[in-house]
This record gives C-alpha cells, structure tokens and sequence, in this order.
C-alpha cells in the first residue's frame, strides 16, 4: 500500500481530523475553521445579552442572510424562509398541503428514504397513494428520467417530490426540465435541493418550482442546522411551519405572514443561518472564479474519482460524466453481506473506517438491491486519495 495520502493544500481551512480520509462531504458537510470562528463570535455575543441579541441584533443579522442567500440562489427574498434542516423543510410543505383521497404523489426510486417516508406518512393519512417512479440505471442521458417521470404521471397526480442530485447513487437529474415539464401538466414540484447550493447552479426565479428546500450545511458549508425552504408566491398563504408560534395570531398581509410566522418557531440557536453570508464569501474567495469555479473544480475532482475508482472495481459506470457534479456513485461487485438498513452502517462502511481510516459512505440500497459507494469531492480533496481508496477497494473485495 501506498503511504497515506494527504489532503488538497486547500486542506488546511478545514478542522477535519488529520488522519482521516475524509470523502463524505455529502452527509453533512464540512464548516472551515473561519466560518465556525465566525460563529463563536455571534454565539459568545448571544450568550452576554440574550434578550438583545435574539430580540434586536439577531433580527437584523437575519434580516442580511436571507437577502444574501436570496441573491446567492436567484429568488425573490419574500419567497425564502430559513428551516434546520431539508427533512424539516420536506415536511413543512407536505404537512400543509390539502390531500384527497386518491390523490398520487411522485417519488423516485432513488429518493431519500426520510423524505420518501414523510410523502407516505401523508399519503396513509390522507387515503392519497405513494407511487414510485423506477428510473432506468445505469441512465444514458438526463431524457431516459423524464421519459419514465411523464410515463407515471396520472390525472390523480397532484405533486412530485424530485431531487437535484440523488442521495444514494449521486446523481445530476436534469432538475430544470423535469420541474418544468410535469409543471405544465398542472402538477406541482417539491425540489429536494439538499444537494443544491453550492453544488448546482440555482436560479429558482426562473425555475419557478412551487416549493424549494435544500441545504445550506451540505454545499455551502456552513455549521449544521441551516437550510432554507422556498415558497412560491402562488402557495405562500397555503404553506405553515411545522411549529405554530407567536406569528399565528399577529396580522399582516401576505409576505409579512411569511416572516412572522416562519423567522419565529420558538427559542433556538440562531448561528447557523447567520453564518450564511461568511461561507458563501469564504469559500468563495477560495476559487479565482468564485462560486462557478467551486463548482467546477469539484465536479472535475468528482469525474477524476468515479473514474480511478471503476477502474479498480470494473463494475458498471452508473451515468454520464455530465450528469456528475460532486458526488458520484459506484456499484459495488455483488457480495455475501447482507444488506443491513438505513439506520445501521454498512459492514463495508465499518471495515473501511477502523481498518483504512476512510471515511466514505456505503450504502445497501434495498429499492435496488445493491451496494453503492458514494464519494464526494470538495475544495479540500486530493486525488491521491481516491487512489489510496481504490488500492484498498482492489484489495479488499
Ligand atoms: C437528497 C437528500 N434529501 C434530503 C436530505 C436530508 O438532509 P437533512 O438531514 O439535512 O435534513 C439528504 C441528506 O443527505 C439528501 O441527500
């Protein structure tokens, strides 16, 4: 075995322990150490005058985030509302949305299994159908996924839960098309953008999906707990928290609603969101081109990886390299180990974790029947070591 390969000379803003082989940015992200530093100075604030800070500066702080990530994400901020996390805001829009019985709602044989749980906790409720749509895999080309999206549309389609980048098999979907053809058959969008900023470039004013929520702790970096949900201006009036707090019984016409209803859901740690701003400045200034050069550099670095890594494996490539941005999948050759669930590592994952200090996820992926490995490439990667993990892949199965 080669010697163990160190990170990207970007590595160092990042407090990622050194002698791990971090390639999963995509669970729950990484915050560089100028961003938390940032936060420990909002939270050291808080903590010496709660009451002023949580009551006037937080509000203002606030305030700047939400123009910021708007601009960031191309939306009209009076749509934008901060929630903890893409689960939360999944489920925000579900719990408020009038169901019938009959009524079918679309998911994706790759979609996240906690949101696909939360469209079948509302169908059951409601007498509504969960259906699924089978997407062909290895996919050819981003038409395939829309062909076989139309075919299941029926007229009791009232909404369709799609991703901008699948969770188990990383996949690109050609999002923009698939919003705008199933929109035009009066059916309504859901984009689980929890790989969204920061992987993708997002225009959602030109988008016009009637809900958006995606992460900003995945892309952007930013500390844990900070997510958005976007909601278009036809649903605003339709679309509650799931926390019920003070704004309910305050008056004010629409867009005022919005802010006192969701700005406020009970006491929590405000740092997250007001963090916003710093990562998309900080990691930002780490490419010469910004934000697109982020992107790019992290979708080459993601191309390069599923390369060396089918090369170690000689399973099949699972797409095309344009439907890769920073993550991106392998099929794992069929093996005796069980496939254990959601909740449980893989015994792949442990194997790789305590004896390589690799930390990549392995996913058994029931709706599949298979095993994925997943990577994820960010500014902080090198390539050396996705060759050290296909070395261990070469010798290990
Ligand atoms: C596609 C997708 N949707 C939703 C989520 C949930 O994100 P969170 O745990 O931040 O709610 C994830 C997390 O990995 C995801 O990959």
């Amino acid at each position: 075995m080669s010697i163990i390969p160190r990170r990207s000379n970007l590595g160092h803003h990042w407090n990622l322990n050194e002698s791990t082989i971090f390639l999963n940015h995509g669970s729950f992200g990484a915050c560089p150490s100028k961003v938390l530093d940032h936060q420990k100075k909002l939270r050291d604030e808080l903590e010496s005058d709660p009451i002023n800070f949580l009551d006037v500066k937080a509000k203002k702080l606030w305030a700047d985030a939400i123009t910021t990530f708007s601009e960031f994400i191309k939306a009209d901020k009076e749509g934008i509302v901060f929630v903890p996390n893409a689960t939360s805001g999944v489920n925000t829009v579900l719990r408020s949305i009038d169901l019938e019985e009959n009524d079918e709602i679309l998911v994706l044989d790759h979609t996240y299994q906690a949101c696909w749980n939360a469209v079948d906790f509302v169908t059951k409720k409601s007498g509504a159908k969960t259906v699924v749509v089978s997407l062909p895999f290895p996919v050819l080309s981003p038409d395939q996924i829309i062909e076989s999206i139309l075919k299941s549309v029926t007229k009791r389609t009232k909404l369709a839960l799609i991703d901008t980048v699948t969770s188990p098999t990383g996949i690109r979907l050609p999002f923009e098309q698939i919003v705008r053809e199933l929109q035009s058959r009066n059916i309504d969008v859901l984009l689980d953008a929890a790989h969204g900023p920061g992987i993708v470039p997002l225009e959602l004013n030109k988008l016009q999906a009637a809900y958006v929520t995606g992460n900003a702790h995945k892309w952007l970096c930013t500390p844990k707990g900070s997510a958005f949900l976007y909601i278009r201006e036809d649903k605003r009036d339709l679309i509650r928290p799931l926390s019920i707090s003070h704004g309910a019984s305050v008056d004010g016409n629409i867009n005022e609603k919005i802010r006192l209803e969701f700005d406020w859901t009970g006491t929590q740690d405000p740092t997250p969101w007001l963090c916003i701003p710093k990562s998309i400045e900080f990691v930002g200034s780490l490419s010469d081109k910004g934000w697109e050069g982020v992107m790019k550099h992290n979708t080459d670095l993601a191309i390069k990886a599923r390369n060396i890594l089918l090369d170690a494996l000689k399973t099949q490539k699972l797409c095309p390299d344009s439907m890769i941005v920073g993550l991106s999948a392998v099929l794992l050759p069929e093996n005796d180990i069980p496939l254990t669930s959601v909740l449980e590592p893989d015994p792949f994952h442990t194997l790789l974790y305590e004896k390589y200090n690799i930390q990549v996820p392995v996913f058994a992926w029931p709706h599949h029947n298979r095993r994925y490995l997943r990577t994820a490439s960010f500014l902080y990667n090198s390539i050396e070591e996705y060759q050290y993990l296909a070395e261990v892949l070469k010798k290990e199965i």
